[in-house]
């Protein structure tokens, strides 16, 4: 099997309860294998909370953060930095089309988070919408999520997420792992990852359930 990443993209959803909820319900069903890596990003408060509970059952899972400063430690007023997300946090979601659109996030900004992430060993995620997008020289992890795609029902084709994936590597020789995000859900997610330059899945809405979660995961494994 290819490494195949599947990870979920709660966004601004779910009180602690609800979360705590879901990990009931999905980890005990996570399967055990070297190659899948399955990723929850909840809100930022929950992170830690849901960190605990992972490592105390032992759960295959990863836990993540949707966004992180770009700053190191100082007068940030709201800000939480990777320094504090050490240990707890395992990757970040950077640079996403949300924080862009409606928190006016630059490449540049994006470019610092990386760093500031890759400084406390958080692996960072960098999302483009296409493949002119600048990506860091100093993150290999990237998603491919078209704006018209995201909340939409409306995905891209597997066949283009494919070539715009493949068109990413190219231009980018330190991206080993480029994923595609919008509008996947359980029916559709296996085209996407039989893929050959798609390593995996960044999921919003369809995330927030656990069983479509799960089938989610079951039918890529089926599928790789
Ligand atoms: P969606 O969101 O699956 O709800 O389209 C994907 C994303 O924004 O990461």
């Amino acid at each position: 099997m290819k490494r195949l990443w599947i990870i979920a993209n709660w966004k601004s959803n779910k009180t602690l309860e609800d979360a705590l909820q879901w990990l009931d319900h999905v980890g005990p069903q996570l399967p055990q294998n070297d190659q899948l890596k399955v990723v929850v990003c909840p809100q930022m408060f929950q992170v830690e909370q849901m960190h605990k509970v992972v490592s105390e059952k032992g759960y295959p899972l990863l836990v993540g953060v949707q966004n992180l400063s770009q700053f190191s430690e100082g007068s940030y007023t709201g800000e939480v930095t990777s320094s504090t997300l050490k240990g707890i946090a395992d990757i970040a979601i950077l640079g996403h089309s949300e924080r862009r659109k409606y928190f006016a996030e630059t490449d540049e900004q994006v470019s610092e988070k990386v760093q500031q992430a890759k400084n406390n060993g958080i692996i960072p995620l960098t999302c483009v919408q296409d493949a002119n997008t600048p990506i860091s020289v100093e993150c290999t992890l990237v998603a491919y999520e078209p704006v018209f795609a995201i909340g939409t029902g409306t995905p891209d084709t597997p066949e283009n997420a494919n070539q715009v994936s493949g068109e990413i590597k190219n231009k980018n020789n330190q991206v080993t792992d480029v994923l595609y995000g919008g509008s996947v859900d359980s029916n559709n997610c296996a085209t996407f990852t039989s893929q050959e330059n798609i390593a995996g899945l960044l999921i919003g809405r369809a995330s927030l359930d656990p069983a479509q979660f799960v089938q989610i995961i079951t039918n890529c494994v089926a599928h790789v």
